[in-house]
């Protein structure tokens, strides 16, 4: 997730466009960049770092006079953060710069494509061969840029955001959307470009937000016309009047950062899986994958190191790659790990699992476990961190920035890049029928619409945390794929709310937490449809029997445990290894409601940092 910012108009570029980009920092903060019509050309400057650095380097690089200019400040999925690959790009005459949010899936082979036309490219990002993929088409078809965008966009698959300008036009700015937001600042002679309206919400708070498969060309002097991509229809825009101010819109209208994360899982597991989980032709293609499967087929066990949500994740990961890929794993603090002199060989896979890339024990262990021979795999979100580049190799979530202290959004991406690698193993080993292998890839597909389904019972899960915020412990069980489930519903709980909550095997009660049960105690049961279905609701039982309260994660139109929970929280139905990604989704909204109500910092809890860098 990126942030784009463009303006055209009676003003100075580029004090607006700065402060517009660390509005946006929010989106991304690895590099960034501006390109400005100075009157005769393109100035251009852009650094890895943050828009501070920028500002620093702009300041000594370029001349920032004109009105017309586009910025971008980047979270990086294609090519690590550097100079080189920041946005704002060139294409190869220099006529054009562009500036994008997104993924654009079937870059290798435009690219292939552009190099056999002659064309070179300074960067390993997706958005120098799209402005180079216009400028083709601008050249080949001899149209104005505006046709050049729409016949070059009907080629890509994937998301984007797109602002670019031709040097000999500099009276337009040409936009398109399809997948990332795109918002139009309607001014008096002036017109705004942004990712969303805090760039310009103090300018004017008449907007247009694109519609996907959209574009508009921004010209100054007349109306903003917007128009189909697919059948170059005009659209008649809905001018907006926002009421939001500058905070909300930073959060995307939400009250916290951590609610807007949990919000977006839908779409960053979409956006995880774009251009990687191809389920009808049965394909799982991970880039840092393929150069090493052997590695994985080959290997006596896998470790898997990390910590805190991380770690769930992991465990999550135990259960799918042992049932599928019927490889032996072990999960392991990666702080643990580091100290207790393990055995490591050559025939080892390590699997290291870090949202932020950064957490200091996981990079420990990696460096330990590399030293002792072993393979080492990253699964990380933040693009060029240390984790991501001590392992040997890779696969990014693309789950964006996440603000919130609170893994959320990580801890479902996550998932979902361990749950396409089991498979692509299991499907190389053979250890999965083709039936089996195809039913998951197509409910992994599915994924980002349930945990939509289940997303709509916020409302009744606010109602429950209302009964429950007062109390002062909490126990949270579950089995199987759902048993890691309840260990981070607990820590959820606990991390924002400071209640104290445990997590539990639902089968371990009975070894003493069965004690703890009273009418005071809560207790959140994860019960959906699932192998153990009928020992669980003997679990509920029991603690029904000594006056416990029952809160149950049940799959929709379950009518058993609905008869003995005292209330229950509905998820859609899915295959059972899936099934955490949507149970998930209640337990992070009932923490969330919980520390609102009790008046907690929810995106900055006590005592937390987003990334545990010390030891
Ligand atoms: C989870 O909500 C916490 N933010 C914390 O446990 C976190 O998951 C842990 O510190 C690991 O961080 P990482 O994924 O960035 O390595």
């Amino acid at each position: 997730m990126c942030g784009i910012v463009g303006y055209i108009g009676k003003r100075e570029a580029y004090p607006i466009i700065l402060n517009g980009l660390k509005r946006l920092e929010y989106r991304g903060y690895d590099s960034a960049g501006i390109a400005l019509y100075d009157g005769s050309g393109i100035q251009l400057c852009k650094t890895q770092g943050k828009v501070s650095d920028l500002e620093q380097k702009v300041s000594s690089h370029i001349n920032t006079t004109g009105s017309l200019g586009i910025g971008h400040t980047r979270w990086a999925t294609h090519g690590v953060p550097n100079d080189i690959n920041s946005h704002p790009h060139y294409s190869n005459s220099g006529n054009l710069v562009i500036i994008h949010n997104g993924i654009i899936e079937n870059y290798a082979s435009i690219k292939k494509e552009l190099l056999k036309r002659g064309y070179t490219f300074q960067s390993d990002t997706d958005t120098e061969v799209l402005v180079n993929l216009i400028e083709e088409v601008k050249k080949q078809e001899d149209v104005k840029l505006g046709k050049a965008v729409q016949i070059a966009l009907n080629q890509v698959v994937g998301a984007y955001a797109i602002a670019v300008f031709d040097k000999n036009k500099p009276d337009e700015i040409v936009v398109a959307k399809l997948g990332s937001p795109l918002a139009i600042g309607i001014g008096e002679d002036e017109f705004f470009v942004a990712s969303d309206a805090t760039p310009f919400i103090e300018f004017t708070n008449n907007a247009i937000y694109l519609e996907d498969e959209e574009m508009a060309i921004i010209r100054l002097g007349r109306e903003v016309r917007v128009r189909k991509l697919k059948n170059d229809k005009l659209v008649d825009p809905y001018i907006q009047e926002l009421k939001l101010n500058l905070e909300q819109i930073e959060k995307g209208g939400y009250d916290h950062f951590m609610l807007k994360e949990i919000y977006e899982q839908p779409s960053v597991i979409k956006d995880t899986y774009r251009g990687r989980l191809l389920a009808k032709k049965g394909i799982v293609k991970l880039g840092g994958l393929e150069d090493h499967i052997q590695k994985f087929v080959n290997a006596n066990r896998i470790i898997i190191v990390a910590c805190g949500t991380s770690w769930h994740a992991g465990l999550v990961a135990e259960y799918i790659f042992e049932d599928w890929a019927r490889v032996p794993v072990e999960v392991e603090y990666a702080s643990e790990f580091r100290y207790r002199n393990p055995i490591i060989t050559e025939k080892d896979v390590v699997i290291a699992i870090s949202q932020s890339g950064e957490t200091a024990d996981t990079l420990a262990a990696i460096k330990l476990a590399k030293q002792k021979g072993a393979f080492v795999y990253g699964v990380c979100n933040v693009v060029g961190s240390t984790i991501s580049r001590e392992t040997h190799s890779g696969t990014y979530t693309h789950a964006g920035p996440e603000i919130g202290v609170a893994s959320t959004k990580a801890f479902t991406t996550q998932i979902t890049v361990l749950t396409m690698i089991a498979l692509r193993l299991a499907k190389e080993k053979g250890t999965i029928s083709q039936s089996n292998y195809m039913k998951h890839l197509h409910e992994l597909e599915l994924i980002p619409d349930h945990v939509g389904e289940a997303l709509k019972s916020d409302e009744k899960i606010q109602a429950i945390a209302k009964v429950f915020k007062d109390a002062a412990n909490f126990l949270y069980l579950g089995r199987g794929y759902n048993f890691p489930v309840a260990l981070e519903g607990a820590l959820k709980l606990k991390e924002i709310s400071y209640i104290h909550a445990e997590g539990y095997p639902a089968a371990e009660m009975k070894h003493g937490p069965i004690a703890l049960i009273d009418e005071q105690m809560p207790v959140v049961v994860i019960a959906v449809n699932s192998n153990h279905y009928e020992k669980v609701v003997s679990n509920i039982e029991e603690i029904k029997a000594r006056k416990g309260k029952i809160i149950a994660v049940v799959t929709e139109g379950d009518t058993t445990v609905k008869e003995l929970a005292d209330y229950i929280m509905e998820v859609p139905k899915t295959v059972e290894s899936l099934s955490p990604l949507v149970t998930t989704i209640p337990l992070q909204l009932l923490s969330y409601h919980i520390a609102v109500m009790l008046g907690k910092n929810v995106d900055q809890p006590r005592n937390l940092a987003k990334s545990v860098t010390v030891e």
